[in-house]
């Protein structure tokens, strides 16, 4: 409908100055009739008048004057029925008064007599002036009206049908299917076969179909992550249950150890009673917490020369006879404000990432760990000569399952690691890291106290009343 009224919006424009211009081609034809009638009474100057009448019916005027030069003129007249209405020149008449003479003839629907002057053809005179009826020439130009109206109707019909047709096959058409396709990705989204495949041939609608494809894609895999994240939760859960049950039970027989005659035993049986506590309870904060984050840190004072002794002893125990040093520079003194078991858990996995990392090479190495204090933080570093973080790693550096480069790695320790440290208020850092080796150091800041503790969820509260 639009394309429509558009297009004879169009013809409108155009339709009244050529209707003007039909006018002058249908005055200046009367004109030029007219001096041919005229002519014919030159060549034979005693004309009878059944012939003059003759003459003029054909050229469809009542009078022609044809002025030859200044003297001589040549008249074929035949009585005018009325007066005359108006006199048109068409020597000099503009567009704009063409326009407008053409106007009034169209919409005045009396008869009226006219008088027109104009050239006379290839200089056969000076002028010629005709006078005749309005009547035919309205009659003509309604009809040559009707005609270009008619015409553009059929034009607009057959454009707008076109259009139709093609808004629907390249427009409509599409669209309606990257809706339902919208719809019934909707309805399973963790459905891949359900992710539009673009086929729009208009550019700006491919684009789009290409952008939700892309769309579509990334929340299809971020809700499988999510859902294997949601197994995975379910697995730990399982597994820590029943991993604490086993523990409990080798923790009955250690306590025996304790007992035992042997002084070499004795010396490594509390270890081996601390270990395994530290297991059983990182099983029932697992158990009792039920989600991915940590709980809040269990804030007492660590002496962390202890602490750095206890995670140094274990990972000597697993390197056998490798040739790999510790080096330890922790003031014996120093008393950090953390949470010893999650403290633990951050230097364990920095130094057995670093043991495990130089183990790797086959070449002898050293892991340094070393703590300072200002006024506001504790600064502990792990350094190692190792090979230094593969690119993957580096990449992504503390995101859980996806900077895991090691065989037999799963990817979580440095996140979890670091996840404990920003529970402590603090950051775990990527120092250095080339082939001369890593560091990673550990930003404990003074002033934290666990301003969640008021405003944590019932669960943090309990683990966190638990711990204490
Ligand atoms: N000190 C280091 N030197 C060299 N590479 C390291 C060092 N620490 C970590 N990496 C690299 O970073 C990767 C990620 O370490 P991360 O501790 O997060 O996972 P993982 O050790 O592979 O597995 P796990 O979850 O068992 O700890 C490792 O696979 C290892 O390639
Ligand atoms: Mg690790």
């Amino acid at each position: 409908m639009l394309t429509v009224i558009f297009v004879m919006a169009a013809e409108v424009m155009i339709f009244v100055p050529s209707v003007a211009r039909f006018r002058e081609d249908f005055l200046l034809s009367r004109l030029e009739r007219a001096q041919i009638a005229s002519l014919a009474l030159l060549a034979n100057d005693s004309l009878d008048m059944d012939l003059e009448d003759e003459l003029l019916a054909n050229a469809g005027v009542y009078n022609v004057v044809l002025r030859r030069n200044e003297i001589r003129q040549l008249v074929l007249s035949s009585p005018i029925p009325e007066q005359i209405y108006a006199t048109y020149d068409l020597r000099d008449a503009s567009a704009l008064e063409l326009i407008r003479d053409a106007t009034v003839t169209l919409f005045d629907p009396e008869e009226r007599v006219i008088r027109v002057i104009g050239d006379p053809v290839k200089q056969a005179g000076l002028l010629i002036e005709v006078t005749l009826p309005t009547a035919p020439l309205r009659a003509a130009m309604l009809d040559y009206g009707l005609r270009i109206l008619m015409l553009s109707a059929v034009i607009s019909f057959f454009t707008a049908s076109l259009l139709f047709i093609a808004v629907r096959a390249l427009l409509v058409r599409p669209i309606k299917r990257v809706v339902s396709a919208m719809t019934s990705y909707t309805l399973a989204p963790e459905d891949t076969r359900r992710i539009i495949e673009p086929s729009a041939k208009v550019a700006e609608l491919r684009e789009a179909e290409v952008a939700l494809k892309s769309m579509e894609t990334e929340i299809t895999s971020a809700l499988r992550q999510k859902e294997r994240l949601a197994q995975l939760g379910g697995a730990v859960a399982k597994v820590s249950h029943d991993l604490r049950n086993i523990l409990t039970t080798a923790q009955l027989f250690t306590d025996r150890l304790e007992m035992s005659q042997d002084p070499a035993v004795t010396r490594s049986a509390p270890k081996l009673v601390n270990s395994i506590q530290r297991a059983v309870n990182l099983c029932e904060t697992t158990l009792a917490f039920g989600k991915a984050e940590e709980p809040a840190p269990a804030l007492t004072g660590v002496r962390l020369a202890e602490l750095v002794g206890e995670v140094i002893d274990a990972e000597r125990l697993a390197i056998g006879d490798f040739d790999l040093s510790f080096a330890e520079d922790v003031p014996a003194t120093m008393v950090v404000r953390a949470d010893p078991e999650q403290m633990h858990r951050v230097l364990s996995n920095l130094v057995r990432n670093a043991r495990q990392a130089i183990m790797a090479t086959g070449a002898c190495g050293e892991i340094a760990v070393a703590a300072r204090e200002d006024e506001d933080e504790w600064v502990v570093s792990v350094t190692d000569t190792g090979p230094g973080l593969p690119p993957k790693a580096r990449e992504y550096l503390f995101q859980p399952f996806q900077g895991g480069a090691r065989k037999g790695g799963f990817g979580l320790g440095l996140a979890i690691a670091a996840e404990l440290v920003r529970g402590h208020g603090g950051r775990l850092v990527l120092e250095q890291t080339d082939e001369t080796g890593t560091a990673f150091a550990i930003h404990l800041p003074k002033g934290f106290s666990l301003v969640e503790e008021g405003q944590g969820s019932a669960a943090e509260k309990m683990v966190a009343a638990h711990q204490v």
